[in-house]
């Protein structure tokens, strides 16, 4: 029987036979030596594999990397590096962290949900630029936690008090090495130590202080798929990618230009069917942006996969739509209280009667505030969302007009219905592109503005919820 657990002192010479022992030495002596964080695989009382994540800085915050991973070669292909990955990846969950870094060979990475870094804008440290720099989310955050990768283990803890050194278990292991001899040691150690190249596969061969050693050690197939990512049919983007908040235009490339115009380090978190879908920062506030596609079943899809398949809290639709009333006219821009649908899509609910799909009112009240602070003049109502772009008898749509419907489009049914589901919120926040019953139309420039206008609204509104 297998089982995971922190090391303790009576571990170090049994960890050291797997591992570099001048390395971990040096790692167990830095300030990115976490004692939580190493841990060994136990089988029957002998230390079988062992694992490390030490501290790293990115943007100011702690955070993680994978530093070492070793299995015995007498026990390789049981499925001790699974074990391994996902007991130190979870007890790192339970300790707060966020993001684990990684360098080195993708397969074994990307087989325990770690992309490339450059999807959460993490630089790759020039130590990593001929390998591969991976990262994965371990726990949702807001924070802008991007850029630069700042390895604690490089720097040798000044001082330790007695409590310190007890806790240090690798503290009296090993020759101490002096503050700035470090790297020095490690390389000269990893060049001549040939017993340590023998009972180990080592991948980093050029990265002294990266030492993970076992690759193909996942038996199970299955198993290993569904572990290769949490990524949806539709959405590549991993948990952790995508904001709290999200702003969706129908057009995939619109949600590009709002990224590009609007967004500080903007990622490009998904390009399935060219749905791309964008995480940024706007006025400080982490912000994602992403097509919905047109209609209810594509809004359907996206917003459902938001809601439930990553922590999406918050989606904003921004749109167009045509005006059914008289008095909406081309440009207004409208806020939908509520979404009327021609759409069977609330039939899967199996409710006993019709479901009034409505906004959330807390995005409501606040977006209408935001218009109207900056003079913007917002209709809000009623709208209609409709599966027929092509309506063979247009004189019906006069109906909803007679029932007060301010305009016609197609997706805010059914994200209302998806965020009453999920438990979420939504908004739509339409501009009037066209009249269904009166002439005129919008010059580009005249389009464009409006949808600044509605777009300024949506990230304000991102901003304070
Ligand atoms: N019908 C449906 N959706 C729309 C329309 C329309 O006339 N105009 C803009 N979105």
């Amino acid at each position: 029987m297998i089982v995971i657990r922190k090391e303790v002192f009576k571990d170090i010479n049994p960890v050291n036979r797997i591992t570099d022992p001048v390395i971990m030495d040096a790692i167990r002596k830095s300030e990115g030596f976490i004692p939580e964080l190493s841990l060994v695989a136990d089988c029957d009382e002998d230390v079988v594999g062992h694992i490390l994540m030490t501290e790293v800085m990115i943007n100011g915050f702690k955070e993680l990397a994978l530093t070492s991973v070793a299995v015995d070669p007498k026990y390789q292909k049981k499925g001790i590096a699974r074990l391994l990955f996902n007991g130190a990846h979870d007890r790192a969950r339970e300790m707060g962290y966020h993001f684990v870094v990684a360098g080195g060979e993708p397969g074994l990475f990307k087989r325990f949900g770690y992309v490339a870094s450059s999807m959460y804008d993490i630089v790759v440290p020039e130590r990593y630029l001929e390998t591969g720099f991976y990262a994965k989310c371990l726990n949702f955050t807001e924070d802008p936690i991007f850029g630069d990768v700042i390895y604690l283990m490089d720097r040798v803890k000044p001082y330790m008090d007695e409590e310190t050194k007890r806790k240090d278990i690798g503290s009296n292991v090993g020759e101490g090495l002096k503050t700035n001899d470090i790297r020095q040691n490690i390389r000269k150690t990893v060049q001549t130590n040939d017993i340590g190249q023998d009972i180990r596969k080592t991948v980093q061969t050029n990265d002294i202080r990266q030492t993970v050693k076992i690759h193909d050690d996942v038996q199970d197939k299955e198993e290993e798929k569904s572990m290769r990512s949490n990524s949806t049919p539709h959405n590549a983007a991993e948990p952790g990618m995508i904001a709290r908040t999200v702003i969706m235009p129908g057009d995939p490339l619109r949600a590009k230009y709002i990224a590009e115009k609007y967004l500080e380090n903007p990622v490009l978190f998904n390009t399935v069917r060219n749905m791309y879908g964008y995480t940024g920062l706007y006025k400080k506030k982490r912000v994602s942006v992403m097509g919905s596609g047109m209609g209810m079943p594509s809004m359907g899809i996206y917003s459902y996969e938001l809601y439930n398949n990553y922590d999406v809290e918050n989606i904003i639709r921004v749109g167009s739509a045509g005006a059914l009333k008289d008095d909406v006219n081309l440009r207004d821009l409208v806020i939908a209280q509520a979404a009327c649908t021609d759409s069977n899509y609330a039939y899967q609910y199996e409710l006993p009667g019709c479901f009034s799909p409505i906004a959330d009112y807390e995005l409501l009240e606040k977006a209408v505030e935001i218009a109207r602070k900056d003079g913007k003049n917002i209709r809000v109502g009623n709208v209609a969302s409709t599966d027929i772009f092509y309506n063979k008898y247009t004189e019906v749509n006069k109906k909803w007009a007679k029932m007060g419907v301010l305009c016609i489009e197609m997706e805010t049914a059914a994200l209302y219905m998806n965020a009453a589901f999920a438990n979420k919120r939504a908004i739509s926040i339409l501009t009037i592109s066209d009249h269904l019953f009166k002439e005129g139309e919008l010059s580009a420039e005249e389009r464009q503005t409006g949808f600044d206008d509605m777009i300024n609204i949506a990230l304000e509104l991102a901003r304070e919820i």
